[in-house]
């Protein structure tokens, strides 16, 4: 098992409140209240736990209300390396009605200014020199807080990259396409996500390939594109390969995406095959749509999720992001 450490720039607090029907403008009541941390590195993080890895939790957090991660990386197991920068994380509410209706209050986050990115800079470069604590690959995932540019992402992608890590992206809007400028070792968009870069709606299967082999040419070893119950395409040295989950009752497909991504990265650090390694990520992914959170792989049937998986290799890519 490996050493992986997940950057979250911007986590939140998710505030999730069920009432029964919201009425703006007067006093609700709620049924049930809950804090928790948040935040798609923290999720990518309880993943790649459950699949046995150690991993270390890295961004910026208020120091002012930290407590619910406190509590969240120790019950995970995972070593907190977040720099505490003054005042408070966010906190983002989420309003969700009887009838199913959900109401997201999202804030911005706290800004980041050029000190804090300075300590990060030199934690991680600190980080990489521990030759017992260098980890074996970065996932950089979420939106950026205020004071950290698309630019100054880039600029750390670039970075890492040139000291030999692996740099696996997921984030979107500017973000992502200054990211993919910066060739990180790979990025996880969804279709939505990949559609400004790829300079077309990814609603076919026919674009969403072209833009995934795009990607691939485009100098990014792991181009991944979700796209929901419609499945995965990864294109690498390995092919392009192409993942079709198993259909399930959907309870909630928030962290389906930071599942998919962790696995993945499981399966490339372990070297596992292409087909194991789509396989299992993308069943693990349909698991965790089933309820809330990310996926299980100790689910007593994830065995029969990973078989009723549809895997395929389209075929040979070449560099030029062509299919042979
Ligand atoms: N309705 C569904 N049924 C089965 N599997 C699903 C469903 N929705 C998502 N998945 C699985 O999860 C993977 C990632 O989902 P999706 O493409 O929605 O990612 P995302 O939009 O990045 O999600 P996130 O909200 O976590 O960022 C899909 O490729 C698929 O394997
Ligand atoms: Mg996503």
């Amino acid at each position: 098992m490996a050493r992986l450490l997940t950057l979250t720039l911007n986590p939140a607090l998710d505030l999730s409140v069920s009432l029964e029907r919201l009425v703006p403008g007067t006093v609700n009541r709620t049924r049930e209240t809950h804090l928790t941390a948040a935040g798609k590195g923290v999720n990518v993080a309880r993943v790649l736990v459950a699949l046995g890895h150690e991993v270390t939790v890295s961004g910026f957090l208020g120091a002012d209300n930290d407590g619910p991660f406190l509590r969240a990386f120790e019950a995970l197991g995972v070593e907190d390396a977040f720099l505490r920068v003054p005042g408070e994380t966010r906190i983002n509410a989420k309003l969700s009605e009887a009838d199913g209706q959900v109401t997201d209050i999202n804030g911005p986050g706290a800004a980041i200014g050029d000190d804090a990115w300075q300590r990060l800079l030199d934690w991680l470069a600190a980080r990489l020199d521990n030759t017992e604590r260098r980890p074996a690959a970065v996932v950089i995932a979420g939106s950026l807080p205020p004071g950290v540019t698309p630019e100054r992402l880039a600029a750390l992608i670039e970075q890492l990259r040139e000291a030999g890590l692996p740099v696996w992206v997921d984030t979107s809007g500017e973000a992502l396409d200054r990211a993919i400028a910066a060739r990180p070792t790979a990025v996880k968009p969804n279709e939505q996500e990949l559609a400004t870069w790829a300079g077309e709606a990814l609603t076919s299967a026919e674009a969403r390939l072209r833009a995934a082999l795009r990607l691939y040419a485009a100098g990014v070893e792991e181009a991944l594109l979700s796209a929901g119950p419609d499945g995965v395409l990864w294109v690498s040295a390995r092919g392009a390969w192409q993942a079709v989950p198993p259909r399930l009752t959907v309870a909630s497909t928030v962290g389906a995406g930071d599942t998919l991504l962790a696995a993945l990265l499981h399966g490339v650090v372990e070297g596992h095959t292409a087909e194991q390694t789509l396989r299992l990520a993308t069943a693990l992914s349909a698991e965790s749509v089933r309820h809330v959170g990310v996926g299980n792989p100790r689910a007593t049937d994830f065995p029969h999720l990973q078989q009723q998986t549809r895997v395929r290799r389209l075929n040979d890519v070449d560099a030029g992001g062509a299919i042979a």
